[in-house]
This record gives C-alpha cells, sequence and structure tokens, in this order.
C-alpha cells in the first residue's frame, strides 16, 4: 500500500508555505497582466472539455510545487492502487472499483480472487434486456397495460445520482415513460408522487445498497401497501417491484424475487455507485444504449486520470488547485455553478460526492487532524445564482473559490437564450478576477477572487460521465493528499442510532428526561404539539 503521510511535513508543503507569503498580495489580475500566454499555459483539454485554472492565485512555481506535493504523496501509486483493486478503503476493509464499472477495455480484474468483469457484464446485460422488455412493452402491470411510470425509492447515493443524470439528459428521454424519484422519510414526498401515477403502469424500483436504510424501507413499505390498496394483488407484485442491492437476503424477506433483483457489490461505494445497477431509473429513462454512453465517457476519463502526466491530468490538477485554495489561500468553500439549466442538480449531487467522502478529521494513521480538509460545496445553476447569492461571491467577506460550468452548444436555439447565458459565464469569472474600482466604496469590488471554468461543447451521456468522472477523481486525489479515508462515512452513522434511539420514545406520550435540556425540552414540546 502506498504511503501514509502527513501533507503538512513534506518538502514540498512547506515550500508552498514559502511560496504563498512570497504571492499572496500579488492579484490573479496582474498575473494576467504580466503573462499574455496565462490562459494557454493553465488550461487543459481532454476530448470535448476544456478546464481553465488560470483565474487562480498561481504562478509556474505554484504548480511546479503543487506538482510535487502530488509526488510527495504518492498520487500515482495510490491511483495505481484503486485500479488495481487494492483494499484501499481499509475502513470497512474494501477495494474502491467503480471505474471497472465502466470499463469495457481490461481483460480482467480481480478482487479476492473473482473476474468482477464477468459479474458486471452480466449485470449489465441483465439491465439491457430488463429495459428492452419494458420499452417494447413486453413487461406488462397486472392489468395488461405497459409501464409508463417508474419511481426509484432510494437515498444519498441510491437517489442523488439517478436524479442529477435523468434531469440532465432530459433532452435524451424517451417517450412514454416518466421517473420519479422519492428519497425523503417525510410522507410529503412519496404522497406527492403516488398521487400522480396509477398502480397498473407503475414499476417501483427500491434502490439500497444495504437494503436496511431507514427512509428507504418506509418509502418502500408505503409503496407496498398503496399498490396492493390501488389495485394490485400480492402475486403482482413481482410485475411492479424490483430492487437494487448487494443484500439479496433483504430483498428476498422485502417480498421481491431474486430474479427481479439488480445485483452490485460491497466495492462500489453508495456515493460512486451511479455507474453501477444503481443507473437503472437513467437506463430506463434514456434508454441501456444511452445509459452505455455515459459510461464509456467516465471511462475516457479513467484512461486520461490514470496515463496523462500530471501537469496535463486535468482531475490531479483540479484536485491541486482545490488544495491551493483550500489549504494556503485558507478558502472553506466551494461554489458550483453550472451555466445549464440540466445541471441543475449538479451541484447537489457533489456535495455528496465530495463532503461525504472528504468531510474528515481523523488520518489513515488515526491521527486527529491538524490542517483542513473537505470543503463545503454548494451551489446552483447560473444566472439564477447571481440574483441570490453571487453578492456574497463578489463582495461578501469570505473568499468562495467557484467552478463554472457551461456547454457551448445548447440543445435549444431558441432565441438569443444561449448567448445571454454564456455572455454571463465568462462576465462572471471576469468580473470575480478584475473587480473594479470606483470613487463610491460601497461600488467597488476588489476582485482577485478565484474560479475555474469547465467548458464542455455539448451535454451528451458521453460528456456528462465525462464531467462526472473528472469529479469523482478530483475528490480522489484530495483524499490522498490529505491522508484521509474518502470511501467510508462513519459520520452518518451516529445520527442514524440516536434517531433509533428517539423513535421509541415518540412511541408514547410520557415525559422525556433521559436527553441535555434543549433535545428533552424539544421532545416534550412535539408531543404536547402533535396532539
Ligand atoms: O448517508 C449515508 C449513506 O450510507 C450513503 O453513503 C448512501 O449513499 C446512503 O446512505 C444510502 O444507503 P443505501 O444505498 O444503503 O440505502
Amino acid at each position: 500500500m502506498f504511503p501514509k503521510i502527513n501533507p503538512t511535513t513534506t518538502p514540498s508543503w512547506k515550500l508552498l508555505q514559502e511560496h504563498y507569503s512570497n504571492i499572496e498580495n500579488n492579484t490573479i489580475q496582474h498575473l494576467f497582466e504580466l503573462d499574455s500566454e496565462r490562459f494557454n499555459k493553465y488550461a487543459l483539454c481532454v476530448g470535448d472539455i476544456l478546464f481553465d485554472f488560470s483565474k487562480n492565485l498561481i504562478t509556474e512555481r505554484t504548480v511546479e510545487l503543487l506538482i510535487d506535493l502530488s509526488e510527495d504523496c504518492f498520487v500515482k501509486d495510490a491511483i495505481q492502487e484503486m485500479f488495481n483493486g487494492s483494499k484501499i478503503n481499509q475502513t470497512e476493509n474494501r477495494a474502491v472499483l467503480h471505474t471497472a464499472l465502466r470499463d469495457f477495455t481490461s481483460q480482467s480484474i480481480k478482487v479476492e480472487d473473482i473476474d468482477i468483469l464477468h459479474q458486471i457484464k452480466a449485470v449489465l446485460n441483465k439491465m439491457n434486456s430488463f429495459c428492452k422488455r419494458v420499452h417494447e412493452g413486453e413487461w406488462k402491470g397486472y392489468s395488461g397495460k405497459n409501464i409508463k411510470n417508474i419511481v426509484n425509492i432510494g437515498i444519498g447515493g441510491s437517489d442523488l445520482g439517478p436524479v442529477m443524470v435523468t434531469e440532465a439528459l432530459q433532452p435524451y428521454k424517451l417517450e412514454n415513460i416518466q421517473a420519479y424519484f422519492v428519497s425523503n422519510v417525510d410522507a410529503s414526498h412519496i404522497l406527492e408522487v403516488l398521487h400522480k401515477i396509477s398502480a397498473e403502469e407503475t414499476l417501483f424500483i427500491i434502490a439500497s445498497k444495504t437494503f436496511t436504510t431507514q427512509e428507504t424501507m418506509a418509502n418502500a413499505n408505503t409503496a407496498k401497501e398503496w399498490f396492493l390498496n390501488n389495485g394490485g394483488n400480492a402475486k403482482d407484485i413481482s410485475s411492479h417491484f424490483v430492487a437494487i442491492s448487494t443484500n439479496q437476503k433483504a430483498v428476498n424477506d422485502f417480498g421481491i424475487a431474486i430474479e427481479n433483483m439488480f445485483e452490485f457489490w460491497d466495492w462500489v461505494g453508495g456515493r460512486y455507485s451511479l455507474w453501477s445497477s444503481i443507473g437503472l431509473s437513467v437506463a430506463l429513462t434514456i434508454g441501456y444504449d444511452k445509459f452505455e454512453e455515459m459510461l464509456r465517457g467516465a471511462h475516457s476519463i479513467d484512461l486520461h486520470f490514470k496515463n496523462a502526466p500530471i501537469h496535463e491530468n486535468i482531475p490531479i490538477m483540479m484536485a491541486l488547485v482545490g488544495i491551493w485554495n483550500r489549504n494556503f489561500l485558507n478558502i472553506p468553500t466551494e461554489a458550483i455553478l453550472p451555466y445549464d439549466q440540466y445541471l441543475h442538480r449538479f451541484p447537489a449531487y457533489l456535495q455528496q460526492a465530495n463532503m461525504e467522502s472528504n468531510g474528515k478529521s481523523i488520518d489513515r494513521n488515526e491521527q486527529e487532524i491538524n490542517y483542513q480538509t473537505g470543503p463545503i460545496i454548494w451551489g446552483e445553476p447560473g444566472t439564477n445564482g447571481q440574483h441570490a447569492f453571487y453578492q456574497l461571491i463578489h463582495q461578501g467577506t469570505q473568499k468562495v473559490a467557484c467552478d463554472f460550468i457551461a456547454t457551448a452548444q445548447s440543445h435549444h436555439s431558441t432565441g438569443n437564450h444561449q448567448t445571454l447565458l454564456i455572455s454571463n459565464f465568462f462576465a462572471q469569472t471576469e468580473a470575480l478576477m478584475k473587480g473594479n474600482t470606483h470613487t463610491n466604496p460601497y461600488r467597488v469590488f476588489e476582485g482577485n477572487r478565484p474560479s475555474n471554468s469547465i467548458l464542455i461543447k455539448k451535454l451528451t451521456p458521453y460528456s456528462l460521465g465525462q464531467l462526472i468522472a473528472l469529479y469523482e477523481h478530483k475528490i480522489f486525489v484530495q483524499g490522498i493528499i490529505w491522508n484521509i479515508f474518502s470511501f467510508d462515512q462513519w459520520g452518518v452513522e451516529l445520527g442514524k442510532v440516536l434517531a433509533n434511539n428517539i423513535l421509541l420514545e415518540l412511541s408514547n406520550d410520557d415525559s422525556i428526561h433521559s436527553h441535555d435540556s434543549s433535545t428533552n425540552g424539544l421532545i416534550n414540546a412535539y408531543k404536547k404539539m402533535r396532539n
């Protein structure tokens, strides 16, 4: 296994600190004035995606030292180990192989002597033929009607990826099929969906890696009960409920036949599971072939990530610039700002991918961390965000590192919408960098605020796969450099345990005294209000 190094003890980290103190009073704009080649130096391309990181407070020396940092932290070795199937998720004793799910080129990838490529292929084939049967009307509901609605019931990684992708790829949506997503345990979520559909034309997909997640199981049971009360019989469950899970026994106990279960494996992390059978709702919505195009797009980035030298390697450079902003400029947050309405759920998707992966404070040597790790991720599409929170990004006291993402070709040629949209994209990145002067202090923009720009030729299944994979690998590299385990999520567990304890306490109207005074007070007030 590659060494577990506290990054702050490396020579490159110390040199980066010194270097920062030399350039901190510089401005990004001044760096542009000094070097007319700046864009060419700090923009990289892979396929039809361009990544421009020139609007950051970086010089050639910064990049050189950041690359040294990645070498001091054995990033390239870590990448190899991930792709080879080493158990780099040590706290869960698991390999990390979501990349294998989209690998149509390798001959064999083994986990504990099992060739997982065969398993993956078998599940993809099963998904493909299932989608065909649904689309061609061979798979019927209990009354003989075709399936018109699919309802994906899942949460976290079993929801956010499929939601984000089905929204992003709406132009590719097949006719006669409508996807709904239910995640929240709040009954409003499922009831609002059930109001819109009829049992005889609906397929429920229960998506849960563990098949024990409280929210998903509550929603799945409500869906089953609703189905049985709205025309379906117990024998019809097999044609209206399928499961996606690693837990065969729990699926069976729920009443879903094993032939209606789409398997995946413990070496696929929940927030990296979009590429597995968790993508079934996507394949049903846009067709299996388009789903596979997305996998192929992601695979093209895997090859780039594995093979490109560090200075040309977009995910590594994204990660290094992020570390520069986080650890040296001390910027605690990254805004994800897609200038493409179809990407409106991309910030929420990345929030889980990034914050659940790198929101850690114990390092890989079980030591408490004395430097900053994962940033706060948030965002909304442009131009909406401009009329909401950009004020703070331009003039607030807290700097925000921004990722602007735009697609050059719109799916629509209506009026001048696309040029209006894109002119705002360019204007914002320029304004953040340059700022402006004014005699009225309230109208001064200090500028010098860092941003990356990602420009994609067109949003297709292939390029979306590429975009997601770029960010996945960025997160991976940062986790390696921060010396944390990016593929576990123990922090989510405490809330689950406490909620289960409180659930018992809510089963009667007795006054509660077992918690702190605030929690007791809130529970007791709730008990009064609910009656
Ligand atoms: O939020 C914690 C988490 O474990 C996520 O990592 C995961 O994506 C989500 O819950 C859902 O888990 P499951 O797919 O097992 O229902």
